[in-house]
C-alpha cells in the first residue's frame, strides 16, 4: 500500500508541486526565438538550487539505461518523450516545444509538463495539437476520484484526442509518483472504461496527455531520446494529482 501517501508525504508533495509550477512558469517565459536550449537547463538547475529541490531526471538510470544527462526533458517538433536539451540547438519561431521535468522535495517527487509554440507563428495544426493536449489533460483529471477505474481516465483521453483527428501515444503512459518518480499504477492514454484498477484516496498520480498529429509510432533516436516515426508533431501536458476523499487536488498548479 506504499502508493497511498500519509499526510506528511502529501504535504511535502504539495510544497514541491507549487515549486515545480513556479519553475515551469518561469521556463515558459524563456521559450522565445533564438533561445539556446542549454540556457533553459542552466536556469532550471539554478532555480532548483534556489528552492532547495533536486532535479530527479538528472542522472536517473533505471534498468541499466545510461544516466539521463539533464534535469529537463525538452522536445522540439517531431521529437517525442525523454529528449534532452542539446548543445547548439536554438529555438526558432514556430517550434512546438515540450518541457517535462520532475523535482524532489524532502524525498518526495512531483512531475509536470507543458507544450507551447515558440514565437508568433500560428500554424493551425500545431495550435490544435498543443491546445488539445492541455484541454484533454484537464478533462481527464476531472474524472479522478476514489473508486474510479483508471480506464475512465484513459478512455476519456483517447476519445477526445481522436475526435480532433489527433492520436495518443500507446508506448508511454502516466504513472503513480512519490518517493520514486515512477510508481504503481500505470495510466495509459488509451483504453476501455473497464480497464485497470480503481483509484484510492491518498494516491498520487501523474496523468500525462501524450498527443501527436500523425501516427502513434515512436522510434528511438538514442537510448533515451525518441521521435515520431512519421515526422508528425508531438505535444504533452502533465500534472501530479492527489486523489482526495471527494475528488482530486492538482498538486502542480501555481497559486492564483
Ligand atoms: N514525465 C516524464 C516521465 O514520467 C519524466 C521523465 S524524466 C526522465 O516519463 F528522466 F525519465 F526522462
Ligand atoms: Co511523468
Amino acid at each position: 500500500m506504499g502508493f497511498v501517501k500519509n499526510t506528511e508525504d502529501i504535504n511535502k508533495m504539495r510544497i514541491g508541486g507549487k515549486i515545480l509550477a513556479d519553475i515551469l512558469s518561469e521556463l515558459r517565459k524563456m521559450l522565445t526565438p533564438g533561445r539556446k536550449c542549454l540556457d533553459l537547463e542552466k536556469e532550471f538547475i539554478r532555480m532548483c538550487q534556489k528552492n532547495n529541490v533536486t532535479p530527479t531526471c538528472k542522472g536517473y538510470a533505471p534498468y541499466g539505461m545510461p544516466p539521463f544527462p539533464t534535469g529537463l526533458c525538452l522536445s522540439i517538433n517531431n521529437q517525442s518523450v525523454h529528449c534532452f536539451p542539446r548543445k547548439k540547438v536554438i529555438l526558432k519561431d514556430g517550434d512546438v516545444v515540450t518541457v517535462d521535468t520532475v523535482i524532489n522535495y524532502k524525498g518526495l517527487n512531483v512531475d509536470a509538463a507543458f507544450s507551447t509554440i515558440v514565437g508568433k507563428e500560428k500554424d493551425g495544426l500545431k495550435k490544435k495539437l498543443v491546445d488539445t493536449a492541455e484541454k484533454v489533460l484537464y478533462a481527464s483529471i476531472s474524472e479522478v476520484g476514489p473508486g474510479v477505474r483508471i480506464g475512465r481516465i484513459s478512455n476519456k483521453m483517447q476519445k477526445i484526442v481522436e475526435s480532433q483527428g489527433l492520436n495518443v501515444l500507446k508506448d508511454y503512459a502516466g504513472h503513480g509518483i512519490g518517493r520514486e518518480m515512477h510508481e504503481y499504477p500505470e495510466i495509459p492514454c488509451y483504453g476501455n472504461v473497464t480497464d485497470g484498477a480503481k483509484l484510492l484516496e491518498g494516491m498520487t498520480i501523474c496523468i500525462e496527455a501524450l498527443v501527436c498529429t500523425g501516427g502513434d509510432k515512436v522510434i528511438n533516436a538514442s537510448e533515451w531520446e525518441t521521435r515520431m516515426e512519421d515526422g508528425g508533431y508531438f505535444a504533452q501536458a502533465e500534472h501530479t494529482i492527489l486523489v482526495t476523499k471527494d475528488g482530486y487536488e492538482i498538486l502542480t498548479l501555481k497559486d492564483k
